[in-house]
């Protein structure tokens, strides 16, 4: 009982600072289980990574692969797109490369959320300069309003408009990726660091 109690407590105290939510985690799930069975039926035979870019599309990704019926391995990289705040300053910086060389392999990468596109473009660039066979992107979201540079995306959960959102992998200053859900921030959160359009 008073576990419980605690865990709601716990629960409540994370959730200050966020205005409603965008996606329920049956939303979610529902879609992911559509993507997992088309990224299936496009890769079967062949030798897919998954490349996922943290922080952000953790979750994602650990959901996304229980969907994916078919054999694949995964592989990480690191890039900072904007500072502390919340808006994307079009500077790409790789923090982390892949562990193994990629020529002759189907790349998938995975994203959380798409907004300027100057991360995917730059990292397009980079990877497609490696060889692999394809080279392709799936995202949970995508803020089509906010995009700088055009790139392909072969598939996209959610179109959502220009809010700040957080939580299911995203955060705001490294707080709220543990939400189960896609919320919406309060604005008064990051009006005071950051006068810019929000990115999420
Ligand atoms: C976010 C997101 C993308 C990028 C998208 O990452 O995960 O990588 O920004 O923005 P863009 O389309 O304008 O380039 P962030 O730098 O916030 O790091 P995180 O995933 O570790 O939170």
């Amino acid at each position: 009982m008073a576990a419980n109690r605690e865990a709601d407590q716990s629960k409540r105290r994370l959730e200050v600072g966020v205005e409603r939510v965008l996606i329920d985690e049956v939303a979610l799930r529902a879609r992911l289980v559509e993507m997992g069975t088309a990224i299936s039926a496009e890769y079967v035979g062949k030798d897919l990574l998954l490349v996922a870019v943290l922080k952000g599309s953790v979750l994602f990704l650990a959901d996304l692969m229980r969907q994916i019926s078919i054999p694949h391995e995964i592989d990480f990289m690191a890039t900072s797109s904007y500072g502390a705040g919340a808006t994307s300053s079009g500077v790409v910086r790789i923090l982390k490369d892949l562990n193994k060389p990629i020529e002759g392999r189907h790349v998938l990468i995975v994203e959380d959320i798409i907004d300027s596109g100057n991360t995917l473009a730059y990292l397009m660039g980079l990877l497609a300069a490696r060889n692999p066979t394809s080279l392709q992107i799936v995202t949970l979201l995508d803020k089509p309003d906010r995009r700088e540079v055009d790139i392909h995306v072969a598939w996209t959960g959610f179109s959502i408009p220009n809010e700040f959102v957080i939580g299911y992998g995203l955060d705001y200053n490294e707080r709220y990726r543990n939400l189960p859900y896609i919320g919406v921030l309060k604005p008064e959160i990051y009006a005071q660091s950051d006068a810019g359009s929000p990115v999420g």
